[in-house]
């Protein structure tokens, strides 16, 4: 296993902003491929590739796709999911700005399919020039819409409004606050209408997807995983920057391709963001589907303070929790005390017992991602990095 390009396999060779460059490799022939077929067949493609989406969940996407077009001849909507808030990661933004057109189409083929008439683009605020390639792409594109309109909405520098529902308050102009699921928006999404939401690499990965095939796709990866993901790889490594790996990869050849650990440093572990655990240094054999989140890899030497990293991490919580819930408005307060208390005095076992009761009711209670994942690195840090939490 290893590097491995499908989505990125034309970063750097084409220019983003140019159409003729990207029609010059193929682009918008998926398109064409997938409106001479029908709808279902085309739903039948990605179910078949086995594709899951790469925001995090890991849902299956031919099965979201066919529950939105199972809603029959409604209004509906498809949502690209560019808002990208997770610490350490910039993988989407890569495709933004290396590709844009890729996502477009991507977009396309996903409006075809499940028979929306209306497509919005939710872009990360903080991703300005990444926002103007996509404008030019979508202008540029106009040919290939056949009627399906685009709009074009900027983030607002709000991790929550990255998780989908809180994303359809947002577009539909009110505060970005999750909703309560079900009804989940395959059938109650924008304005109650059934809609798509996926994010940009998983439909960055459809026009190869309906070109070679589902079957295709399906023999890349490894087992449930199938396919290639891209990881943003940052952090104490040599050659930091976006790659592409395929299913089955392990943490170990990950550093590797990007250049190793930096000179004289030793790595302690790998953070997949601030939502999932961490990865010790022992535990490098891990394969990325093993590992989780959603594209970051920060490499952690041996310099780092873990307590200190638990503490950045609890900061950006208790700075994001949108406060709709009880456990997690609360909850995201006593997690910023723990990384602190630690950082001042450093933790005894009745701390310990503490956070664990309050990590179990956070995960169980919360009503969204944000609250349910908060504790997960610390947790994770307590367990395999406890004598940097003791008290001296
Ligand atoms: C707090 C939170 C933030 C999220 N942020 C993003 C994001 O920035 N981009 C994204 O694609 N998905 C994000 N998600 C996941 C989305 O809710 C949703 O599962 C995803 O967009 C679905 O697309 P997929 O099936 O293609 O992965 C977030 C979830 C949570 C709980
Ligand atoms: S879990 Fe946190 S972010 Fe999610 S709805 Fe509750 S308060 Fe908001």
């Amino acid at each position: 296993m290893g590097e491995k390009k499908i989505v990125s396999r034309n970063f750097n060779r084409i220019k983003p902003d140019s159409i003729n460059d990207y029609l010059e490799v193929g682009g918008y022939e998926a398109l064409k491929k997938a409106r001479s077929m029908k709808r279902e067949e085309v739903v039948e493609e990605i179910l078949k590739s086995g594709l899951r989406g790469r925001g995090g969940g890991g849902f299956p996407t031919g099965r979201k796709w066919k529950l939105v077009l199972q809603e029959g001849g409604k209004e509906k909507f498809v949502i690209v999911n560019g808002d990208e808030g997770e610490p350490g990661a910039f993988k989407d933004r890569e495709i933004l700005e290396k590709n844009p057109h890729l996502l477009v189409e991507g977009a396309f083929i996903a409006a075809y399919a499940v028979g929306a008439e209306k497509i919005f683009f939710y872009i990360r605020g903080e991703y300005p020039f990444a926002q103007k390639l996509l404008k030019k792409a979508v202008v540029d594109a106009g040919d290939y819409s056949n009627g399906i309109k685009i709009e074009i909405r900027s983030g607002a520098g709000s991790y929550i409004c990255g998780e989908e529902t809180a994303l359809l308050e947002s577009i539909e102009g009110k505060r970005g606050h999750p909703r309560v699921k079900p009804p989940f928006p395959t059938k109650k999404g924008l304005w109650e209408r059934p809609t798509l939401v996926n994010n940009a690499e998983t439909l960055a990965t459809v026009p190869e997807i309906v070109l070679e095939g589902g079957e295709w796709y399906s023999e890349i990866g490894n087992g449930e995983w199938k396919g290639t993901q891209l990881l943003s790889v940052n952090g104490a490594v040599e050659k930091p920057g976006v790659y592409e790996f395929e299913f089955g990869t392990s943490a170990e050849e990950v550093i590797e391709t990007a250049g190793g650990v930096r000179e004289e440093m030793g790595l302690k572990a790998v953070a997949p963001g601030a939502s999932s655990p961490l990865v010790p240094a022992r535990e490098l054999s891990k394969k990325i589907e093993e590992i989780g989140g959603s594209g970051a890899f920060i490499v952690l030497s041996e310099e780092e303070s873990i307590p200190e990293f638990c503490k950045s991490v609890a900061e950006f919580f208790f700075k994001e929790s949108c406060g709709k819930c009880v456990p997690c408005r609360l909850g995201v307060m006593r997690l910023l005390e723990f990384a602190e208390k630690r950082c001042e005095s450093g933790l005894n076992e009745i701390d310990f017992q503490d956070f664990l009761e309050l990590s179990r009711v956070m995960e169980a209670t919360s009503l969204c991602g944000l609250g349910k994942s908060a504790c997960v690195l610390m947790k994770s840090a307590l367990e395999l990095f406890k004598e940097e939490f003791l008290r001296s």
